[in-house]
């Protein structure tokens, strides 16, 4: 275990000619290996990120956190990272809420003036009447949305942002359910889709481009995220089918396990259509993504 508040995986830009150090930014990434948290490096290339893995920087160790960052002092922390899987989170109620909510309530109290940027989803609504726009009042029913929500409470403290989002897809090593539709497909698998549970689906590369704009320009408050376009899971998974060309979704209805069923968010980042288009698209021309490295 390397020791709470070492600097780990300091990403610092090769060229640094005519580089105004004054300006750098530096930015700690927890989450940094997920679907999301992978893809900010890029968009910083003037800034020092800070992106150390889960095993060093743990959510749930309140004092692995308070030592690392009582140690190293950001301008941004953006917190992508967290307990993402609603059906793990029922299963171990204790962890979502000290991953989701504990660990982010103490990364606000020791934030030392940093801007917080903490990931927050959809499923803090009932989802009785989605999308749903900023003012509508959250009422979670599953244990992930519970412990969102708590998260978003515990965030507000300094200078903080929550960015509610949803239904997240890529071209991605991890299981998004675009890849879960694309994978089975192509592997002459049925693929079962929800023609009741819909959301908002949010191409993942429009969300972290619209999050580097608000780290620059240091917005705060809580802000909708997501593709601006309601579609049910049997929708999008009829899409992937046919652009990939392959049959194979067969239309199922939503059990009756405690998921909201009309989610997703009012929000104006490009409709779902375009970037499913774009990302199958570059599955057939380079074929599946192999396992991040
Ligand atoms: N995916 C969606 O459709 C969706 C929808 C709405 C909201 N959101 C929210 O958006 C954010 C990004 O989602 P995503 O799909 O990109 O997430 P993801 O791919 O599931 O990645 C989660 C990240 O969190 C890290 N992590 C897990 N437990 C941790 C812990 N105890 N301490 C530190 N890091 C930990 C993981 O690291 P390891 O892999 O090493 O464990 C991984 O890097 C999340 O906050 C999620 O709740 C996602």
């Amino acid at each position: 275990m390397v020791k709470a508040g070492k600097v780990l995986k300091l990403i610092v830009p090769e060229t640094t000619e005519n580089y105004d150090h004054a300006s750098m930014r530096r930015i700690l990434i927890i989450g940094a290996s997920g679907q999301t948290g992978s893809r900010f490096h890029p968009l910083f290339p003037e800034d020092q990120i800070v992106s150390p893995p889960h095993a060093d920087l743990d959510l749930a160790n309140e004092n692995n956190l308070r030592n690392f960052l009582r140690e190293n002092s950001f301008q941004t922390i953006l917190i992508p990272g967290g307990m993402t899987d609603p059906a793990q989170c029922e299963k171990d109620p204790q962890r979502a809420f000290d991953i989701n909510s504990r660990g982010p309530g103490i990364i606000a109290e020791e934030a030392q003036g940093a801007h917080v940027i903490y990931f927050s989803t959809d499923y803090v609504f009932n989802g009785k009447e989605g999308p749903y726009s900023l003012e509508a009042i959250p009422d979670p029913i599953s244990v992930y949305g519970r412990s969102k929500l708590e998260g978003e409470k515990r965030i507000q403290r300094g200078k903080w942002t929550i960015i509610r989002t949803c239904h997240i897809f890529s071209v991605d090593p991890g299981n998004n359910f675009l890849m879960h539709v694309t994978r089975n497909l192509l592997e002459k698998r049925p693929v079962y889709a929800y023609q009741d549970q819909y959301s908002t689906p949010t191409e993942v590369e429009s969300l972290v481009e619209e999050t580097a704009k608000i780290v620059r320009e240091e917005r705060v408050g809580l802000l909708h995220l997501s593709g601006k376009e309601t579609c049910s899971r049997y929708e999008f998974a009829m899409e992937v089918s046919s652009l990939l060309g392959v049959e194979g979704v067969v239309p199922t209805f939503c059990p009756e396990d405690g998921r909201p069923r009309k989610v997703g968010l009012h929000s104006h980042l490009p409709s779902w259509k375009e970037g499913v288009r774009k990302h199958v698209a570059q599955i057939k021309e380079n074929g599946l993504p192999k396992a991040r490295t």
